[in-house]
Order: C-alpha cells, then structure tokens, then sequence
C-alpha cells in the first residue's frame, strides 16, 4: 500500500471510530437531551485540547458472536487535555457502543489513564453512562471493574477525581464514582442505583421509578451520594470546570491563587446587623459568607443535603478556602448524622488537598432523640470531630453566635488545633443555654416556692446571671479560647489577614500505616 492509501486508512478509520455505534445510535441519544461521548469531552476541555487514546481499542470477546459486532474504541473515549490550562485526564463512556457497557479492554482504557494521572499528578474526570458490565464478557467485565475501583481508592487523596453521570449508573458500577470525591447529575437524564426498579419490586415489593429511585433530585437530597446536580449536561460541565478552578492538581500542590480585584479591607456594613436580638430567631449565614469572600463568590457543595451545614469553595484574597459553617436559618443549625458527615468528608478533602479550612460558627448543640442516637450519632459526630482534629491545613474559626457544648469542640475549636479562633461580639461560647442551665443548677430550688409569679422571677434572675456570666465571648477569649473578639462588617479583613499568616504553615501528624477514623 502506498504511503498516501496508508495515512487514508488511519484518517477513515478515525472517522469510523468518531461515529461510535453509529449515526442511528447518536440520533437516539441526541432525542433524549444527552449529548455524545466525545461530545461531553470536547465542553469539557479548553477548546481544542483534547489528546485522545486507544481511539482503536476494540474488544476481545467471542462469546455470543460478539466476533461479529465491534466498534472503534469500545465504548469509552479516554485520553488528556487542559482546564483553564492545566492538565487533566478524562474517560467518557459512549453509550452508543454496547450502551456503554464496561468490557475488559475498555476497563484497561480507563485504567490507563487513571495510571497516568496518578503518575503525572493531575485530576481525572470520568464521565458515567453506561448499562453496567458488559453482559457477554462475564467475569471479565468483573475484573475490569475491580481494577477501577483499586485505581480510585489508591488515587483518593493523591489527585482530585470527579464523577459525572450523565446517564444509567448501575449496579456494582456506582462504586467507582462512589469511591470519588465528587458527583454531578443531571436533572432527569441520570439515575444511580444498586439494584434497579425490577429487581427492587421482586425483593420488597415496592413500586418505583428509575427516578424516584435513584434520580438527581433524591441523591441531592435525601442520600447525599450527589454533590452537585445540573440541569443540563452544559451547566453539569460548567460547573465541573468552576470546581477545579478551586482544586489543586494533586496532594503535594497548593490551589492555584487568582488574582484579586476585591479589597481585602472592604466592610460589610451589613454584617454589624446580621445577628436578630432575639436568639432564637435565624438569619441566612450564607449572607455572611458571601459578604466575606472575594466577589461574593461561593461555590456551594450539597447545597440540598443536610442544609444545617452549608460547605463549599470560594477565594479569600485570591486563595482558594474551603467554607463550613452551621446554618441558623435550617434546624436552628443544629449538627446532626448527615450534617456531620457532609462535614466530615468536605473537611478531609480540603486537609487531602491543602486547602485551608475557613469556619463559621453558630451550632445550638447536636440533635436530641431516639432517632439521632439509633443512628449512630455518637460515632457520626465523632467523624467530624476527628476530621477538624487530623487536619493539618490552617483553619481558621469566626464564632458568630451560640456555640455550645460538644458542638463548640466539634467546629474546630481551639484545642483541635484551631490555628486563629475568634469571636463576634455576639458569641456565646458556653457549655449549654441558659435554658438549660438554669434547668438543671436551679429547677429545685426554685420550684420550692409554689408562687408561680416568683418562680418566673427567679428564673428570670438566675439567667440573666447565666448569660453575662457565660454568653459572651469574653469568657473564653479570658483564657485565650478565643484570639481576639472582632467586628463583624472587618471579618473579611481579619479572616484574609490570618490565612495569609498561616500559608508557611507546618503540622505534622505522627506517621502511621493509615487512621481508624469511626466509621
Ligand atoms: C451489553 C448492553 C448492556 C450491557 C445495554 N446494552 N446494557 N450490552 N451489556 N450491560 C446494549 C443494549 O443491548 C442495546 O444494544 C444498547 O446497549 C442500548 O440499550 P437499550 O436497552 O436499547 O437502551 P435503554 O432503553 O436506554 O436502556 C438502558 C438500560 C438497559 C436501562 C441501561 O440497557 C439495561 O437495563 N441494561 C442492562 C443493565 C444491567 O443489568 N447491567 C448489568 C448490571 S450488573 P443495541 O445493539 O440495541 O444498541 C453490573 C455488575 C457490575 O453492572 C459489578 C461491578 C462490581
């Protein structure tokens, strides 16, 4: 064959390999609002960037004449390219081919650019859709799968991995984006699920939908498996991209810092009001995090999940920071299961990936109740505690109003190793309410006089001691709890101020073959 037949057949084939299962199969998934697999890769990626790998990848199988039917690539489209100009890899599944079933030679594709971003230190993105193990390949499709999963748990905490979904996800499937730090979904279009609706009806009995199931709507918020849902595939990739802007490459890097155009020494008057005279009534504490970080931008992670914690990304003097603070205006703010463990994990993967912690607090306590201790709440909340207590990251801590009790310890307190606590003028850095208090020091005492009008009184007397006693911040900041208590509207000052302190920060944890976190 002469050269020019030769380079002809290698541009034919690339043709044939773009056109996955072909124009039929493209069409379908066009109808259906989903975009191709080389599609989603090429929004993804800074235009032009993509390098792609085992375009020529086909499968082995014999089983079921599969001799006779095979495709360019397999069903995965793998390879590297650029965000905002940094290096990432990315493995997309063509559900055009086999429905974007995993077969053994399209798991090697995907390994190998796990095995390479693992080596080069750069995030991956795998986008799922896919009918599950590729049926007539058997345990090869198994072992294919296995060897994934050991990628992404070797990987966890070496470099960022996302997962989108942006289709079925099922099976033993799910445990590869499950093993991730991230999940996007797409509204209508994803579901995730162990078992499907079929085999859920024969085992309990119950009716369900695909959706109702395991749709974008209940994994945002009632497992808490999805951090982020789009409403379309654009917007899913969209957002992907802004969350990177936040992320390191990899464990031994820092977030790489933007430049900043907001003062750091701008007020937020409006802060000086935020806080209602009356204790018991709520205010939105995203307003503050708003008003403190730079452009009043914050990418907000799970936001319909466990809505009393609210966490996520933002920059503070052009420095990526990770926010976790207790939401007043859901529960009171209370920390509870969920809550402590959306904490929990967002607090360990800042600390994976040197992020600096940034923590707001005003948390009444944790739930009471049967409910909260039959679940575990002992060991739930101790996930928490033991994620603010190992991190080595700086953390900064601002107490806006209560914190009390165990939930004082548990939002990065002091002897966590908090590097700068401080405090609002309205903290109340106590052991309990003065509800409470008063209850247990004095309900004795002054139910001995039957006059009902002096035991109001009385117990109108004993909190008001209580609270200038104990709801202050001047009592903790008296034994150094609390670094300095500070005016709300120049927290955007004083926050930036002490992250940029911190940034030699060096804290070490003793070596170990790895930690017992509870589980
Ligand atoms: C091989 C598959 C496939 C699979 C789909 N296809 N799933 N081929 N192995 N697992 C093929 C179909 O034959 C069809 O081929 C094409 O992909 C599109 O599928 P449709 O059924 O036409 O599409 P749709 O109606 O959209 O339904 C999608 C679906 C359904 C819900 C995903 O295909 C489905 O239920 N598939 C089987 C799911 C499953 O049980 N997987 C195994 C799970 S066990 P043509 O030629 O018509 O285009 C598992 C274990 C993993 O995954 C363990 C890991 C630890």
């Amino acid at each position: 064959m002469a050269m020019q037949d030769k380079i002809k057949e290698l541009l034919d084939r690339r043709v044939e390999a773009r056109l996955g299962g072909g124009e039929k199969r493209i069409e379908k998934q066009h109808s259906q609002g989903k975009y191709t697999a080389r599609e989603r890769v090429a929004m993804l990626l800074d235009e032009g960037s993509f390098e792609e790998f085992g375009m020529f990848v086909t499968h082995r199988s014999t089983n079921f004449g599969m001799e006779k039917e095979s495709y360019l690539s397999d069903g995965v489209v793998t390879g590297y390219g650029t965000i905002d100009g940094r290096l990432v890899y990315v493995f997309a599944q063509d559900f055009t081919v086999f429905g974007g079933s995993l077969s053994e030679t399209n798991a090697l594709k995907i390994c190998n650019v796990l095995d390479l971003a693992m080596k080069m230190g750069a995030p991956v993105i795998g986008i799922n859709d896919s009918g599950g193990a590729r049926i007539q390949e058997g345990v090869n499709s198994l072992a294919g799968y296995a060897s994934i999963f050991q990628r992404n748990i070797l990987a966890s905490g070496v470099v960022p991995q996302i997962s989108v979904i942006f289709g079925p996800c099922a099976g033993g499937a799910v445990y590869s984006p499950a093993l991730t730090d991230f999940i996007m979904m797409a509204k209508n279009s994803s579901y995730m699920f162990l078992t499907g609706p079929k085999v859920v009806k024969t085992v309990t009995g119950e009716d369900v939908t695909t959706e109702s199931l395991g749709g974008a709507e209940v994994h945002s918020t009632r497992s808490g498996v999805a951090h982020f849902v789009a409403e379309n595939e654009k917007e899913g990739l969209a957002t992907i991209r802004r969350l990177l802007s936040y992320l390191p490459s990899n464990n031994m890097e820092t977030a790489p810092e933007m430049p900043n155009n907001d003062p750091i020494e701008r007020y937020d008057n409006k802060l000086n009001d935020i806080i209602p005279d009356n204790p018991n009534k709520p205010y939105d504490v995203k307003d503050v995090i708003l008003g403190i970080v730079d452009n009043r931008e914050f990418l907000e992670v799970a936001p319909a999940y466990a809505k009393n914690l609210v966490i996520g990304f933002a920059r503070m003097g052009g420095m990526s920071v990770g926010v976790v603070a207790n939401q007043p205006s859901y529960l009171a703010g209370v920390l509870d299961i969920n809550a402590s463990r959306k904490g929990a994990r967002f607090v360990r993967f800042c600390d994976a990936f040197n992020i600096p912690l940034v923590t707001l607090v005003d948390v009444p306590g944790f739930l009471p109740g049967t409910g909260q201790e039959y679940g575990g709440i002992i060991v739930q909340g101790a996930k928490m505690l033991y994620a603010y207590g190992e991190a080595t990251v700086p953390k900064v801590t601002v107490t806006l109003r209560k914190s009390y009790g165990g939930s004082h310890i548990v939002m990065s307190c002091k002897q966590l190793r908090g590097d700068i606590n401080y405090a609002w003028p309205t903290a109340e850095i106590a052991v309990m309410g003065a509800e409470g208090a008063v209850e247990v020091l004095y309900s004795k005492e002054i139910k001995a006089n039957a006059d009902p009008e002096k035991q109001a009184e009385a117990y109108a007397e004993k909190k008001k001691e209580y609270n200038d006693l104990f709801c202050n911040p001047y009592n903790a900041a008296k034994y150094g709890y609390i670094d300095d208590v500070i005016e709300p509207r120049n927290t955007r000052y004083r926050v930036i101020k002490a992250l940029q302190s911190l940034q030699t920060k060096r804290l070490e944890n003793p070596p170990k073959k790895h930690d017992n976190l509870p589980l």
